[in-house]
């Protein structure tokens, strides 16, 4: 069993008088910044003042929320704490050419996945502090949660215990951000890794999406009007997994027809069958041997080419043409 911590378990006193530098203000970074800042926490921005040749508009929108923005370079060697939230692919980079030069002995190196520690894109010198704290849930959750009074479930784990306080560090900003609210799953570095790529690469993403888009195809390809086979394939899909969300599936059972519950046990393993499991094995296996891992940055090394042109021809599929359509004919 995984060990689930409370707010009784966890004390923000490990961050006294400690300095975080949030390192990316986006989607993650804006929003643990403002929880921990909200919460008392002494919270500074590392950014780049331009990307790609124009200005950043983090780098603005970091200054309008009233926080101390540098470069950084400059925040890494500020900061007791280096919070890194750049995206996943920039991590390596960005570690090796700002941040590394400053990760003396007393430092904390803290991000909110696990990717670049586990396959190894950054090595942090061993006198270094390595944790993570993350949110289970995306960033405009977390900060309604917050602000609500309440949290969002989250993680923590430790990589390096350098000081013997790495833990408590963790778990300080685990409880600044109000995760230790609705509870704190402790794991390690590589449960994180491996379970998040899995989730995302066979349920959540990968998985679900070609369901729906097989589902689309078949009916449209069949005469069915597109119109509504998106309603039926995709847009339901929404009031079902609310259904599940909110009390299992059973509960989703319990609510949907008896015709749709036969439906569901006469053809469900029918369309999913053992095999599929078979394949998940492969891709866990893919996972946890790096073998993704090597193509994913191999694909960021290339430019991109292959999400690039898998992102160019989703936006023409069918489904996303008459999705479009009928979204703004049901926006008020
Ligand atoms: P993001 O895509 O919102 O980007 C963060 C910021 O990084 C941007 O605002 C930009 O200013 C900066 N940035 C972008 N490219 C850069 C570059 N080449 N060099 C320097 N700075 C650059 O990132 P997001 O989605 O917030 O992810 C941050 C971290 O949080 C990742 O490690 C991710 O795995 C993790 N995470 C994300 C969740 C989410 O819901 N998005 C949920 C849980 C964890
Ligand atoms: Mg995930």
């Amino acid at each position: 069993m995984v060990n689930i911590i409370h707010d009784k378990d966890a004390d923000m006193a490990a961050l006294e008088g400690k300095t975080v530098a949030v390192i990316g203000y986006g989607s993650q970074g804006s929003a643990q910044a403002q929880m921990m800042k909200g919460s008392g926490v002494n919270v500074i921005i590392g950014e780049t003042e331009e990307l790609g040749g124009s200005a950043n508009p983090s780098w603005t929108k970091a200054k309008e929320d009233g926080f101390e923005v540098m470069t950084i370079s400059d925040a890494a060697a500020k900061a007791d704490i280096i919070h890194m939230l750049l995206p996943d692919e920039f991590h390596g980079p960005v570690y090796k050419g700002q941040i590394e030069q400053h990760m003396k002995a007393g430092k904390v190196l803290s991000c909110s996945h696990g990717f670049n520690i586990v396959y190894k894109q950054i090595v942090p010198p061993s006198e270094v502090d390595v944790i993570m704290v993350a949110p289970k849930a995306p960033a405009t959750e977390e900060l309604k949660a917050y602000k609500a009074g309440f949290g969002v479930p989250g993680l923590v784990a430790v990589g390096t215990d350098a000081s013997g306080k790495a833990r408590d560090i963790a778990l300080g900003m685990a409880k600044a951000m109000r995760f230790t609210k609705a509870g704190v799953l402790e794991c390690t570095f590589e449960q994180e890794t491996y379970e998040d790529l899995f989730g995302e690469q066979n349920v959540l993403c990968g998985g679900t999406v070609d369901l729906v888009k097989y589902g689309f195809e078949v009916l449209t390809e069949a005469g069915y009007p597109p119109e509504m086979a998106y309603f039926e394939c995709l847009h339901e899909l929404k009031l079902i997994v609310d259904l599940i969300y909110e009390g299992g599936i059973q509960k989703m059972n319990a609510v949907i027809s008896n015709t749709a519950e036969f439906g569901e046990y006469y053809n469900g393993p029918k369309i999913i069958g053992p095999e599929v499991k078979e394949k998940m094995k492969e891709s866990l296996k893919r996972i946890e041997d790096g073998s993704f891992a090597k193509d994913w940055l191999a694909e960021n090394a290339a430019g991109k080419p292959n999400l690039l042109k898998k992102r160019e021809e989703l936006g023409s599929h069918p489904i996303e043409v008459v999705g479009r359509k009928i979204r703004a004919l049901f926006e008020k």
